[in-house]
């Protein structure tokens, strides 16, 4: 039988964009160690209703860790205290009885807060916007399927490709960098023989989008790959100064 448990749970509240926010206190009593951390959000935010009070605003979707929109620092980290693990698949089980659990949005220029935890991710569809796309015609499976592609190379494509862009990156990096986004969505498409033709306008136009938006710059502080859900390595970040650099130098030839 699963065990019950009762926390302190202290809450960013923040009503709109420009409001003053703070934290609020509630107590939770007999959460079920199994219940996810949304679910338990969603059983507080229930007793806050019965009491005519505003429930706490969070973002959420697939609640299966594909979808990239859940997200808050949990005790200071983003997505809380487990490695590769985004909030909705956190459970109650890694909190123990009595714990005191601080809940914040994740905090960026580039990210501004819409109400208590939600963020505004925007500048990220944006960055997608510039270039993070093919616009060639890659042809229908079978057809994708007779390109050949080095093993190694596919390999590393699809570990890029697993960012969901919820941007816990940006929240665990002191800089509010978005790089760890910004390599992984470049890199799995240069990768690929299909993301070749627009390559170099691609890093050029996707780098200067995210300067535009506010992101910080990198400092290697690795804190993106360690709070990162999908465990994407920051070497896709050396991998993209380098193709930065070189669509930079070609482009002035
Ligand atoms: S709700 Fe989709 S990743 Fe968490």
């Amino acid at each position: 039988m699963s065990k019950k448990m009762n926390l302190t749970l202290k809450v960013w509240r923040q009503s709109k964009e420009d409001a003053k926010g703070h934290f609020e206190t509630y107590a939770v009593k007999d959460v079920d160690e199994d219940a996810s951390f949304l679910e338990m959000l969603d059983v507080l935010n229930e007793t806050l209703l019965k009491k005519g009070k505003d429930p706490i605003a969070f973002s959420h979707d697939c609640r299966e860790g594909i979808c990239g929109t859940c997200g808050a620092v949990v005790n200071g980290e983003a997505h809380g205290p487990r490695d590769e693990t985004t909030l909705c698949q956190l459970h109650m089980r890694s909190f123990n009885d009595g714990d005191e659990v601080v809940l914040e949005p994740f905090r960026s220029r580039a990210l501004p807060i819409v109400k208590d935890l939600v963020v505004e991710r925007s500048s990220f569809d944006r960055i997608i916007q510039a270039g993070g796309y093919v616009s060639v015609r890659t042809g229908s499976s079978p057809d994708a399927n007779s390109i050949p592609i080095p093993k190694k190379d596919s390999d590393d494509a699809f570990d890029a490709a697993q960012c969901i862009g919820c941007a816990a990156c940006v929240a665990a990096c002191p800089n509010a960098s978005a790089m760890l986004f910004m390599s992984a969505k470049v890199s799995h498409l240069s990768l690929l023989p299909q993301g070749q033709p627009e390559k170099k306008k691609r890093v050029l136009s996707m780098v200067d989008q995210m300067e535009k938006e506010g992101f910080g710059a990198c400092s290697n502080e690795y804190q993106c790959e360690a709070a990162c859900p999908k465990g994407i390595s920051v070497k896709y970040i050396a991998r993209m100064n380098r193709e930065f650099l070189a669509a930079s130098i070609s482009s002035e030839e």
